[in-house]
């Protein structure tokens, strides 16, 4: 498939993922607030990324973001590096440091070529990034090339077979009478920047295979469940409409392997 990373970096300088949505200054206050939201939202995050676990230990954040994620790790007392393709998130990373008076060392890099020695990292956190880059196989690799022998890999990509595929493919390709279209076109063009990929576990595990003991796990997000605010790009009636007759309880009960993020812990 032909696309631009140029254009992935474009959408999210224009800002950072939930920038719109959740953060409203770059106060301390502001940043309290927005980490707040995020683990009400996601507090799946706290049990996946266990940040309590990782102090003393050196630890790489692929895609800082809002710096959220980031700055438990710094609470917990990682020795931190967190690496960004856009200003914007880390300039958004580097404020919350200096509001919340925190370390880190940030630096605007390219995941498909991380400028790491071997070996160097006991943790490699990525949460809803690697699926978003045009390489996703090379990203992975140099995950595994910069943990130490025995490292962990803590990613977040998201899952093919998801509620908010679904919606968006009646959205984007049922109402508008072209049913071919798959849930991989559907992701690339409409989610998030263009060419945002998704993967069914068997497909991670193929991405993982240098790996050792890879554990996937599928997460109903927010976002499949309709509770919150659909992201930068998705508003409107229909959505409205939709958020109030949603099935939550059903899709909980029947739908739970139907949601947007697979997360994968895996060991080198
Ligand atoms: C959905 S956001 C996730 C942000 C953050 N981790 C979070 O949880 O909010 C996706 C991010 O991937 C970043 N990204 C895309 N391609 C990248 C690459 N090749 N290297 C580093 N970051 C990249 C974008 O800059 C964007 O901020």
């Amino acid at each position: 498939m032909d696309y631009d990373k140029q254009a992935v970096k474009d959408f999210w300088e224009d800002a950072s993922c939930g920038e719109r949505l959740y953060l409203d200054g770059r106060n301390r206050q502001d940043f309290l607030n927005q980490s707040d939201i995020r683990y009400r939202l996601e507090p799946y995050i706290l049990d996946f990324a266990e940040f309590d676990k990782h102090g003393g230990k050196k630890v790489l954040e692929i895609d800082v973001g809002l710096g959220a994620d980031h700055q438990k790790f710094a609470e917990a007392g990682a020795e931190l590096y967190g690496v960004d393709l856009t200003q914007r998130a880390l300039g958004n990373t580097q404020a919350r440091f200096v509001c919340m008076d925190l370390a880190t060392r940030l630096s605007n890099v390219d995941a498909e070529k991380l400028p790491f020695i071997d070996n160097a990292f006991d943790l490699v956190y990525s949460w809803g990034v690697l699926h978003v880059t045009p390489d996703t196989p090379a990203a992975i690799d140099e995950v595994y090339r910069v943990l130490k022998p025995g490292g962990e890999a803590r990613i977040m990509i998201y899952h093919t077979y998801s509620m908010v595929g679904y919606m968006l493919w009646v959205r984007y390709a049922l109402m508008r009478l072209q049913p071919w279209k798959t849930l991989g076109d559907i992701y690339f063009n409409y989610l998030e920047s263009r060419g945002t990929k998704a993967y069914t576990i068997e497909e991670a595990r193929e991405l993982f295979q240098k790996f050792k003991n890879p554990e996937f796990h599928i997460y109903l997000t927010h976002g499949d469940l309709l509770t919150s605010a659909a992201g930068q790009r998705h508003e409107g009636v229909l959505l409205d409409l939709a958020r109030t007759i949603w099935p939550r309880r059903i899709i909980r009960k029947y739908f739970k392997n139907h949601g947007l993020f697979l997360t994968i812990r895996a060991t080198k």
